[in-house]
């Protein structure tokens, strides 16, 4: 099995992936950021949705919004996020390397560092293209995600994140000249300790936003944070916006 396709992983590490921190955090991203200042009513498909972070809330701004993730578990929690808030959104089992959907959507998002999971790079690539194709004309793809230059200013360095009545160890291995990288996860409470890891690739700005252009998208850009920040040295994360042509 391939690690992102075991729920144990997904499961016994939300706690640290899906905190009630990072839920606000995507809600005031998706009330606030540019990036986000979709016209109301814009057809939006989130990428590897997961609990619903970004789902909820953009359903909630009045988005027809469909997502996507390959964890029923996942996906059951991010229905519950929508009934709590009031709200509707269309979710669907299934794996992002073949879920496509002709000129369906105005956006497409891919969030939090759901992008570079497949062993072979072609596959990376493949999420792109099924993006660009699932766009209407004019529409826009953003993924968001820890870059190769953030990531290498606090790679190396093992990190400790507390959660309820444990911690997580997180060590990380650079592989294949920095093509990829390994993190592996120690969740420790009490007596017990689990281990877990998973192996993604890293990509450059520049190497992503060549990606994006392979796929077939116009007017790439890159930013460093989510309220639309440059991607200078202050960047924090990247994310790459790339727009599907109007035929002209
Ligand atoms: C880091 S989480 C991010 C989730 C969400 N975007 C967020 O912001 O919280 C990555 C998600 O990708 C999903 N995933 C992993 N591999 C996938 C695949 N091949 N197809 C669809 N979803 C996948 C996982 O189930 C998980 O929900």
């Amino acid at each position: 099995m391939n690690w992102y396709e075991d729920m144990h992983l997904w499961s016994g590490f939300s706690e640290v992936l899906f905190t009630p921190e990072r839920a606000r955090a995507a809600a005031e991203v998706v009330a606030s950021s540019p990036l986000f200042a979709f016209p109301p009513g814009s057809r939006v498909l989130d990428q590897c949705c997961g609990v619903g972070f970004f789902t909820e809330p953009l359903a909630r701004h009045g988005h027809r919004v469909t997502g996507v993730d390959l964890h029923p578990e996942l996906l059951e929690r991010a229905a519950a996020a929508c009934a709590a808030a009031g709200v509707k959104a269309t979710l669907v089992r299934a794996d992002v390397r073949e879920h496509v959907a002709p000129d369906a959507y105005d956006v497409v998002v891919n969030m939090y560092t759901s992008f570079g999971y497949f062993d072979d790079h072609e596959d990376n690539l493949r999420v792109l293209r099924n993006a660009h194709r699932s766009l209407a004309p004019g529409g826009h793809l953003i993924v968001d995600l820890l870059s190769k230059e953030t990531y290498a200013s606090w790679a190396g360095t093992p990190k400790v994140v507390d959660v309820r009545g444990g911690m997580v160890v997180m060590r990380d291995t650079i592989l294949d000249d920095w093509a990829r990288y390994r993190t592996d996860w120690t969740l420790v409470r009490g007596d017990r300790a689990e281990h877990t890891s998973l192996t993604c690739y890293v990509y450059s700005a520049a190497e992503l936003r060549a990606m994006f252009v392979q796929a077939g998208f116009e007017d790439v850009e890159c930013f460093g944070t989510l309220d639309g920040g440059p991607y200078d040295a202050g960047a924090t994360r990247l994310i790459v916006r790339g727009a599907k042509a109007r035929p002209r």
